[in-house]
């Protein structure tokens, strides 16, 4: 018999989608002590929440989080809201004894993370992020292959993600479809959005990053605010580029952007060592390419490997060799992970606080951005 967890997922959203597929498919797929039993959806509309609780199998609805928090038969409080609600909600979750999953980045910024890092930490409660790309197959298995030496001393970690939707002057900020745009709910542009993707991950395959020099740029200064009606003040960064030191020495360069025109999500990663190289990209997210310095020099060159093998991470639950899966996958993942590691007792990692670790780089390109200087990242 499985146990049963009781989750109750807050926001109905893109993220409330992907979360909640992954509930509903992890059993079938991955061998798990627990089984999450999809309890109660919370979103800010009342039809729309009941709308989505039938579609995907909730028991209940509601328009009020503290209701999902004051809950005794909540195990699990799942949180898919925008970035300014994450801290109240995951510190009312620790109090209440609550797992906790929380969607990225962890907080508006550092300062606020950290008091999310303290409140599980005194609480005790099982917490994670949801820092899905690490769990895309070619992504872990580029992982392993660091980890085994392969690349030997890594030299230089180059990313890039890409987007195309804000170049228009007329999309607004705020309100919901455009919380993104507005400082106030998304604490910053590119940099917590999708650059922390970028850091997360790098920092997950290439260890700490120790200083950054960045530059922002805001493009469209002024937009409709949703809420006001008004036309006001840009706060976001439509724009980042920096440059980092890793603590083992490599050198990183990161770039993110909304303007990139003709790129809807081109997340990119680089990584060149002493005996070999990666390089992956989300557009084509189940190929790993792999360039390796010992092959004989007449057949040396970059390698497509197709991920699907069984002995590739994750792949054995799924189909067969030579069959891929995609984005929606990662949530699966993650979700198994997190599980495996309640039935240990070992936390699935990213926790709160290897998340604050990234926050603390957001922190600090912003900040670098700002005073035009390099920045120290606080350790997390
Ligand atoms: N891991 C990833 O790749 C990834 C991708 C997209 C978004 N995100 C993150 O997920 C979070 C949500 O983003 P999204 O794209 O799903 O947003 P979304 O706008 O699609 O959905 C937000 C949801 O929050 C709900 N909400 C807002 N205020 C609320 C309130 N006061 N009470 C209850 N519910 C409320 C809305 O009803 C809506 O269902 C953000 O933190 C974002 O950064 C992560």
């Amino acid at each position: 018999m499985k146990k049963k967890l009781n989750v109750g997922l807050i926001g109905y959203g893109f993220m409330g989608r992907t979360h909640s597929n992954a509930y509903c498919k992890v059993n079938h797929f991955f061998d798990l002590d627990y089984e999450p039993v999809l309890k109660v959806i919370c979103g800010l509309e009342e039809k729309d929440a009941k709308a989505f609780s039938e579609q995907w199998g909730y028991e209940s609805y509601t328009t009020d989080w503290h209701k999902v928090i004051e809950d005794d038969n909540i195990d699990q409080v799942d949180i898919c809201v925008p970035n300014n609600m994450h801290a109240e909600i995951a510190i009312a979750a620790a109090k209440a004894g609550k797992n906790i999953i929380c969607e990225k980045p962890l907080a508006l910024d550092g300062p606020q993370a950290k008091t999310m890092v303290d409140a599980v930490e005194k609480a005790g409660v099982p917490n994670f992020v949801s820092f899905n790309y690490r769990r895309v197959p070619a992504v872990t298995l580029a992982k392993m292959l660091i980890d085994e030496g392969r690349l030997g001393k890594i030299f230089h970690y180059r990313a890039n993600f890409l987007q195309d939707w804000t170049i228009s002057a007329n999309v607004p900020q705020g309100g919901m479809a455009t919380w993104r745009l507005d400082v106030k709910a998304a604490g910053s542009g590119v940099t917590g959005d999708l650059l922390a993707h970028c850091i997360d991950t790098a920092m997950w395959q290439n260890g700490q990053i120790g200083s950054v020099c960045a530059m922002t740029e805001t493009f469209v200064k002024k937009r409709m605010h949703v809420e006001t009606g008004k036309v006001e003040d840009v706060g976001i960064d439509d724009a980042c580029t920096f440059l980092c030191r890793f603590d083992n020495g490599s050198l990183g360069n990161f770039e993110s952007t909304r303007y990139a025109r003709g790129h809807k999500a081109l997340y990119t990663f680089e990584i060149n060592g002493e005996k070999a190289s990666i390089a992956w990209d989300l557009h084509d997210l189940h190929r790993l390419s792999y360039f390796d310095h010992a092959d004989e020099s007449i057949v040396r060159g970059w390698r497509s490997v197709h991920v699907t093998d069984g002995d590739m991470p994750y792949m054995d639950k799924w189909w067969v060799p030579g069959l891929q899966i995609g984005y929606e996958h990662t949530f699966v993942h993650q979700v198994a992970d997190f599980l495996e590691g309640l039935a240990k007792g070992e936390p699935a990692s990213p926790t709160f606080k290897e998340a604050l670790a990234t926050q603390y780089v957001c922190d600090a390109v912003l900040a670098s951005a700002k005073d035009k200087e390099w920045k120290t990242v606080k350790k997390a």
